[in-house]
């Protein structure tokens, strides 16, 4: 009999540390729906103590969630862990993932403990989560560059204190495969008590070895892991999702456990909502959820595709969820099937009138494109939401004129705190005139690091989903919006990004605190 491997999926928070990638709480349940809708087993909502909206979120995915296990970080704090606690109390199977880094650099320069000090904090915390659940996971922070000898005294001592997984994180993606399986075997030979608790791997992507690393930690023993839809995460990101599960599964003849209770069939749609929440595009060449992971561009292959698709393809689209894009409603659909649609896509309104809201900018938009598919309606309420956060700037209405040879030149009227307001720029082309126009009235003093768009659907009458990164003061938000004009798109995520802007976080990071 092979084992299962657990998957853990961290989107919703270490994939939130990507900067700039921050996702309102109902986003996150969206995204955790589709998450439990694919089987994931593990969903790690956050971490609660950061801020209260942080709170609230994983409390709105423990409600919202009943088929996975909701897990909430803490480090190795009471304070932390009490946050936790309550933040995952309606779950109905819940989790407290608790760290504390492990390796001589962190513990000398930024926790400014001795080994000695970190282990017994290590024992006091998962002690303490145990009183919240018997479903503790406990991480020792920067493992990849920790002593082994020192690892193999911390794992032990946390297994015995309550610790059901132990999760060894390279925190920052330093280790080289062979390296990694090595680190993980010796573990599991080393540690006395190692047969009472899962091993867990969480490995980043600084090298781009992610993936590598973490199947061969699954090779040499470990039975679970950490990863986010599309890679998302600090820095160069985690593990990808879609390509562990999917070298188990394709490669079922290497590996000694499966991933049988995966759905894969939702792997492209769940990648296309975490895209088109948090902003971040999917290259193109990405595999399994990139746009072109399944086409054939040569002659050669397409023709052996024809005759016989095992020649160039060693899995099947439709298995990863790449199938034609459905026409899910249209123009004379009523509110009764777009309710149910969206039920079914794992989004409902707290209100009457924010339904309400949404079927009309429904009708509004199925009238401009006949056939709207589920992509447009994530993007439809993903505007909803963020226009329920967004009270300081409003677009209320645009004008631009575009011609050869002439200066494209924009007039944009705002709400802007209150009242509205109207100014007019020329630009380099619509988009900038459109901008200037808006900083005319805002002036932001924030600089433009991005601006990509990428249409939701395929045809020309296709939405444009333009993302905007703006940075000021080392702080980086980004803003969304979709439309089927593009100019009215960008208009839309330049005023997204810089309510964003006018909201100070109030965050902490979880690996940047004292203990
Ligand atoms: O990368 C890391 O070490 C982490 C831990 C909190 C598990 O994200
Ligand atoms: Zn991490």
């Amino acid at each position: 009999m092979t084992d299962r491997l657990i998957i853990f999926d961290t989107t919703l928070r270490d994939g939130e540390q990507s900067p700039g990638a921050s996702m309102t709480r109902d986003e996150k349940v969206r995204i955790a729906k589709a998450l439990e809708r694919m089987g994931v087993d593990v969903i790690e909502a956050g971490f609660p103590i950061a801020s209260p909206g942080d709170f609230e979120a994983v409390q709105a995915v423990a409600q919202a969630v009943g088929e996975s296990t909701v897990c909430g970080l803490s480090r190795a704090l009471e304070k932390d862990i009490d946050h936790a606690g309550e933040a995952l109390a309606p779950a109905r199977r819940r989790r407290i993932h608790t760290f504390i880094a492990t390796s001589p650099i962190h513990m000398a320069q930024k926790l400014r403990m001795s080994p000695e000090q970190v282990l017994e904090q290590a024992v006091k915390a998962v002690k303490h989560a145990r009183r919240y659940t018997d479903d503790v996971e406990f991480s020792p922070e920067d493992a990849g560059r920790s002593e082994p000898d020192f690892l193999c005294r911390v794992l032990e001592a946390v297994i015995d204190a309550g610790a059901a997984t132990v999760n060894i994180p390279d925190t920052v993606g330093y280790n080289l495969p062979h390296q990694f399986g090595e680190l993980i075997r010796n573990l599991i030979e080393r540690v006395p008590n190692a047969d009472k608790a899962v091993f867990s791997v969480h490995c980043h992507n600084d090298l781009g070895l992610a993936v590598a690393n973490s199947l061969s930690a699954v090779l040499n023993g470990a039975r679970q892991v950490e990863c986010t839809i599309n890679g998302l995460g600090e820095r160069a990101g985690n593990a990808a999702l879609e390509e562990v599960v999917m070298s188990v599964k394709v490669r079922r003849d290497m590996f000694p456990c499966s991933v049988d209770h995966i759905d894969t069939t939702q792997i492209v749609p769940t990648s296309r909502l975490v895209s088109s929440i948090t902003g971040f595009p999917v290259q193109p060449n990405k595999a399994i959820v990139g746009a072109n992971a399944f086409a054939h561009e040569s002659g050669i292959h397409q023709d052996g595709v024809l005759k016989s698709r095992e020649t160039y393809e060693i899995m099947r689209a439709e298995d990863v969820g790449w199938s034609a894009n459905r026409i899910v409603l249209g123009k004379h659909s009523g509110r009764n099937a777009f309710r149910t649609r969206l039920k079914e896509l794992g989004i409902e309104f707290d209100s009457e009138e924010a339904l309400n809201e949404a079927f009309a900018r429904f009708k509004e938009l199925a009238d401009k494109k006949h056939e709207i598919y589920d992509e447009d309606l994530q993007a439809l309420v993903s505007e909803v939401d963020m226009e329920q956060i967004n009270e300081r700037f409003r677009l209320v209405a645009l004008h631009v004129c575009s011609r050869t040879g002439e200066t494209p030149h924009a007039e944009v009227t705002l709400w802007a705190d209150g009242a509205e307001r109207t100014a007019e720029a020329d630009g380099a082309g619509p988009v900038d005139a459109v901008f200037r126009a808006i900083d005319t009235i805002v002036r932001s003093h924030a600089d433009l690091k991005l601006y990509s768009v990428n249409a939701i659907t395929s045809g020309t009458d296709a939405q444009g989903e333009v993302t905007v990164r703006l940075e000021r003061g080392g702080r980086l938000v980004q803003g969304q919006g979709a439309d089927t004009d593009i100019v009215i798109a960008s208009a839309k995520a330049y005023v997204n990004a810089l309510n964003k802007l006018a909201h100070p976080p109030e965050r902490a990071h979880p690996q940047l605190g004292d203990v």
